[in-house]
């Protein structure tokens, strides 16, 4: 097999999450999700979980950057870019307001329907988000997130309703976003937006994500089997942040203690691609003393829900070592990390590694031999306008460049199955890990900034025009 370039169809687009970008929290009937209980915080300054809403609070998703008005002009601007697809996710409180109610919410229905119509006018396929990083903040108040099975039932029913409503105009799906965030359970941002839980405030917070994960791996075994129920052309993945830890050296301690890490980021995958719990799991479980709730249907329901591809998104390597085992890093709360001294990270940490997205391309494709669609990748950086009026952004010209030539290896030298790349917030949108504005990603910049000051407006990146180069040309031009 001879492959010189990315295959046809390959689905180039772009990526945003609903709470980053909508806005328009309380329009429409929509209800209170857990995003919109975060308040803004900052590099280092961590964002609070409010108990509701309160009045003297900041809530940046609540604004964000208008798409529910603005949706038209900006589906216009990816047209432009030649997108071939959009991810978005859908707002659960849009359709379920609480969450528990009998019968959904048909404004919130409308809009997404208008929303993929749009889309679909300029031919650039939706790539939906059931749940990405949110939930009714009722179904948190008042079952307690996903500790409590009963949420199973309320996803799996919300879910339903979507995906019947939309089966003609939605073909691709994922359960949920970077559902292995909450492997660190330490951080508390991290088990809320995944789950709405927050671990550290359990008897037992690493059992307690482990019993959360069981419901949410249930939920979304079911979601896939009536998923395809519905339309079998469905392709339905699961979401998975993706970042390789290395070991530090060649020190086979920390070669092992990077294999045993990395089963922490593989359980997720392994169980919604394989369709049960992989052994190495199974052992700790056991050694620590844990009891996750089951039922007797589970295993089944667990094999009969396989993913058909694996999204991810990638946007840094990490190292570990066996001598810094038991510290938590504060930005990626994994334990053990250690700066790896042969990349460069950008302002807020992340560490920069184009070939690291090769590396975990092939370790995944490896593992399991399905699809894999990038689904988010990208530089968040703060962005300035010229004197010349131009927001020449080359530093993310050139992460993304870097990354795309290492994602065609992957494809034209490796023979990894790539469905497709959606760089991370196309159009600027709210930063998840710090609520800011003016950490921004996209080709099209909004002006609207942390001080509150802004107009809304959109215009065009230098980006924005190299990067419908590149769909053009299918990445032949970079
Ligand atoms: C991923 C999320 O973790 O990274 C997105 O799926 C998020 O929701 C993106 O926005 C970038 O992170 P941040 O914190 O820079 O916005």
């Amino acid at each position: 097999m001879t492959q010189h370039q990315l295959p046809k169809g390959f689905l180039w687009g772009g990526a945003v999450a609903a709470h980053q970008v909508e806005g328009g929290w309380n329009q429409g009937g929509k209800g209170i999700s857990i995003a919109d209980v975060l308040t803004g915080g900052a590099h280092g300054v961590d964002r609070v979980i409010t108990d509701n809403i309160q009045q003297d609070s900041y809530y940046p998703n609540h604004q964000a950057v208008e798409f529910y008005s603005h949706y038209k002009q900006d589906i216009a601007l990816f047209a432009e870019m030649g997108f071939k697809c959009f991810r978005t996710s859908i707002a659960w409180t849009r359709i379920f307001p609480n969450g528990d109610e009998a019968t959904p919410n048909e404004a919130g229905l409308q809009f997404y329907d208008d929303l993929f119509d749009e889309l679909l006018k300029y031919n650039i396929e939706p790539v939906i988000t059931l749940s990405h990083f949110e939930m009714p903040w009722h179904l948190v108040k008042e079952y307690g997130g996903w500790k409590n099975r009963q949420v199973v039932d309320f996803f799996v029913k919300y879910s339903e309703v979507v995906m019947r409503r939309y089966q003609h105009k939605v073909k691709y799906w994922m359960t949920f976003n970077e559902i292995n965030n909450q492997r660190d359970y330490k951080v508390p941002l991290f088990g809320y937006c995944c789950s709405g839980v927050i671990f550290n405030q359990e008897p037992n917070p690493e059992e307690c994500m482990y019993q959360v994960l069981h419901h949410q791996f249930v939920a979304s075994a079911q979601v896939v089997k009536l998923g395809h129920a519905i339309n079998p052309a469905f392709k339905i993945g699961c979401m998975i942040a993706t970042i390789p830890l290395y070991p530090f050296s060649c020190n086979p301690d920390d070669v092992m203690y990077a294999q045993e890490a990395m089963h922490h980021r593989f359980l997720f995958s392994d169980v919604q691609v394989r369709g049960y719990y992989p052994a190495y799991a199974l052992l700790e479980w056991q050694r620590k003393g844990f009891h996750i709730d089951m039922q007797p249907q589970d295993a089944e329901i667990l094999r009969e829900g396989c993913v058909d591809y694996i999204g991810l998104s990638y946007y840094m390597s990490n190292a570990v070592s066996a001598h810094t085992k038991g510290n938590t890093d504060a930005i990626t709360g994994f334990e053990g990390n250690v700066v790896n001294p042969y990349v460069k990270a950008s302002d807020w940490g992340w560490q920069i590694d184009p070939v690291g997205l090769r590396y975990s391309l092939n370790i995944l494709y490896e593992r399991y031999q399905k699809p894999l669609f990038i689904v988010e990748n990208g530089f968040g950086a703060i962005d300035k306008i010229g004197t010349d009026g131009k927001i020449n952004d080359d530093y993310r010209i050139e992460y993304l460049k870097t990354h795309i030539e290492q994602m065609k290896k992957a494809v034209t030298y490796d023979g990894v199955e790539l469905m497709g790349y959606t760089p991370w917030g196309c159009l600027d949108c709210v930063s998840f890990t710090t609520g800011q504005y003016d950490k921004r990603y996209g080709f099209i910049y909004v002006d609207k900034h942390d001080d509150g000051t802004g107009t809304m407006e959109r215009s065009k990146k230098v980006s924005f025009d190299w990067y419908r180069q590149v769909i053009a040309s299918n990445g032949e031009i970079l």
